[in-house]
């Protein structure tokens, strides 16, 4: 990250809280709908101005897909910003979805990846198309179930693991809490017991690492199966 990048986010970020009212305890808006769109509105296609995007796939998710083949699945990338993260699936082979709420996101990332594989959609989690119940043998999130308050956390995981079809998997990648009790949010980083909960939809954990990805705080990489 250069140092005019740097500056960039870090304006961004400070204008962007000003304008979140979960910041002040308001959650009026409690999915956050009105806040994310207005992100990507006022990033004016500056992407230092969207704070989580990287320009690269999260390290959490490129690591784990050297190991684990996901060629010819059909994958989902679910608040899928502006497409790293979807194009790193794409990349290993799957045939991949990515959505966002955010229209603009979208837009963004089909200019980003003219090329791309990635079939690119505007789509709410709450309310996804039909056509997607038990439609992939692969979900991915990264950093979606953080930015949401705690509360929806249930409504959220019914959500994902509707997408899988039986036997299908599930990746979530998120900052960890040491502390059960619900943080001071946003973002608000998964208490272990948040990541167990996700069990409550028809999901066995098959494999749950606490890892700190470099120069980031302690990271949840969960990997769920759902019941045949
Ligand atoms: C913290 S960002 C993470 C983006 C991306 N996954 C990444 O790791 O860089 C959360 C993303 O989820 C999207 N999002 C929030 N609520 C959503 C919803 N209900 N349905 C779909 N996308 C949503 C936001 O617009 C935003 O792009």
């Amino acid at each position: 990250m250069t140092d005019d990048f740097a500056a960039r986010r870090a304006a961004a970020r400070q204008r962007l809280d000003a304008i979140d009212p979960a910041k002040s305890g308001k959650l009026d808006d409690p999915y956050r709908h009105d806040w994310f769109r207005a992100v990507y509105d006022l990033a004016e296609g500056d992407e230092a101005a969207v704070p989580w995007a990287d320009k690269q796939a999260h390290p959490l998710l490129r690591d784990w897909l050297d190991s684990r083949p996901i060629s010819n699945l059909r994958a989902l990338d679910v608040g899928c910003g502006l497409g790293d993260n979807a194009e790193a699936l794409a990349a290993a082979g799957a045939q991949t979805t990515a959505f966002d709420l955010s229209e603009d996101a979208i837009s963004w990332a089909k200019r980003r990846f003219p090329q791309s594989r990635v079939d690119y959609r505007a789509a709410d989690l709450f309310s996804p198309p039909a056509e997607w119940r038990q439609a992939f043998d692969f979900v991915h999130e990264c950093y979606t179930l953080q930015a949401l308050p705690n509360r929806l956390l249930p409504e959220a995981g019914g959500a994902l693991a509707s997408f899988l079809k039986p036997g299908g998997r599930l990746l979530v990648i998120a900052r960890s809490r040491p502390n059960p009790a619900a943080p001071d949010g946003p973002p608000w980083p998964l208490a272990r017991g948040d990541i167990e909960g996700l069990t409550a939809h028809g999901l066995i954990l098959e494999s749950l690492e606490e890892l700190a990805p470099p120069d980031e705080p302690a990271h949840w990489r969960a990997l769920y199966r759902r019941a045949a």
